[in-house]
């Protein structure tokens, strides 16, 4: 049987490192033990809160609902031909100790989302995406358990209605699968390296890097992080807070009148994408802090506990920039993290 824990505390399961406790704490390693949770009369009325490695979410109160840990483990390869394989990965595994097994295996794919905290099976939940790339462009499939009849399915790519930071597991079938495996198409001998994003040239040529391999592309990725985002174990935090904001053309426009420089690219014909950051930073609220709650001091998208912030208090600052945000620009803000409850 899968041992239950009482009055279990949270602050190491997730990466905002808050006290928090959950009433019923289960861990999973493996596809059996769901089956065994699911016959558990302890389970059987509440919904379960699904924590991976915990660095997207926000409790704000004590976890009532039952808390199932998944750390399914293992990497396994199907060799496709001479410039492809797949790798099947359990939901356990930790994301960026895959795309490190990649790089040392001599496959790329992953280097662009190198140091991505959090585990493989969340990675599809939101679509996991930096400097340039995104899963969907290397996932194949994933298998999950469906936790009304118990039974396994497997969803391919154009099942997942994968978008920007979403996936049909944030919507439609929220809370009714649990990931338990995700399969990647990753590739040998490529040439064609995602280098467009951001700073990621720069930081090859100040290194004297003219021809990259996805090594040098993933300690680029890994350079440019470090520089911005804040190591979760050092300061607590969840990555971006918000989503950036899809805004209409003719909103842009305006707003290019009133702010020459606002950054915006393109996202289709009729839409704009406006950096978060930069909204939030413009309005001078970068570092801005109350008590341990606070907003990061390199990257105004991420919001971090110093200390001993409690949920409500980074909420509390959430509603803030949401109000400067939609006073100043017009533009309403949602959040990327799951705050729970
Ligand atoms: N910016 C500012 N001030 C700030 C932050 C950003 O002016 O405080 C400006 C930057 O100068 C830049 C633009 O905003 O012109 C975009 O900034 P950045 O490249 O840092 O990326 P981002 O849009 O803030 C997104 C993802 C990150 C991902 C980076 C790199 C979302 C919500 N966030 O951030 O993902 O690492 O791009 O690809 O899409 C995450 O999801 O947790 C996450 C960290």
């Amino acid at each position: 049987m899968v041992p239950v824990q009482h009055n279990y505390n949270l602050k190491d399961a997730h990466t905002f490192h808050m006290d928090v406790h959950a009433s019923l704490f289960f861990e999973v390693i493996g596809e059996r033990s769901l089956d065994q949770l699911r016959s558990n009369k302890l389970l059987r009325e509440k919904p379960w809160v699904i924590l991976g490695g915990g660095s997207n979410v926000l409790f704000t109160e004590n976890v009532t609902d039952p808390v199932v840990k998944i750390s399914i483990p293992g990497i396994s390869v199907r060799e496709c031909g001479s410039n492809t394989i797949m790798v099947k990965v359990g939901a356990g595994v930790n994301w960026h100790e895959l795309v490190l097994w990649s790089l040392d295996h001599g496959y790329s794919g992953l280097e662009n989302l190198s140091l991505i905290p959090g585990q493989c099976g969340a990675a599809p939940m939101q679509n996991i995406g930096a400097y340039g790339v995104e899963l969907v462009q290397v996932f194949e499939s994933l298998d999950a358990f469906e936790i009304s009849t118990g039974l396994m399915k497997t969803f391919y790519r154009d099942e997942c209605a994968f978008g920007y930071r979403t996936s049909i597991f944030k919507t439609e079938l929220k809370n009714k699968f649990i990931i338990t495996s995700i399969t990647l198409r990753l590739h040998r001998n490529r040439s064609d390296l995602n280098l467009d994003y951001g700073d990621i040239q720069n930081v090859l040529n100040d290194t004297g890097i003219r021809n990259p391999t996805p090594r040098d592309v993933s300690n680029a990725v890994i350079k440019i992080r470090q520089s911005k985002l804040p190591d979760p174990n050092q300061i607590g935090n969840a990555g971006s807070f918000f989503k950036n904001p899809e805004i209409d053309h003719h909103l842009f426009k305006e707003l290019k009148r009133t702010f020459p420089e606002i950054p915006g690219y393109a996202v289709g014909t009729a839409k704009v994408k406006v950096p978060a950051g930069w909204l939030i930073d413009k309005l001078g609220l970068k570092g801005y802090r109350n008590g341990d709650a606070g907003v990061h001091d390199k990257q105004a998208l991420v919001l971090v506990n110093h200390g001993s912030a409690n949920g409500h208090q980074i909420l509390a600052i959430a509603h803030h920039i949401q109000d400067r945000v939609q006073n100043t620009y017009g533009i309403l803000l949602e959040p990327e993290v799951n705050i729970y409850p």
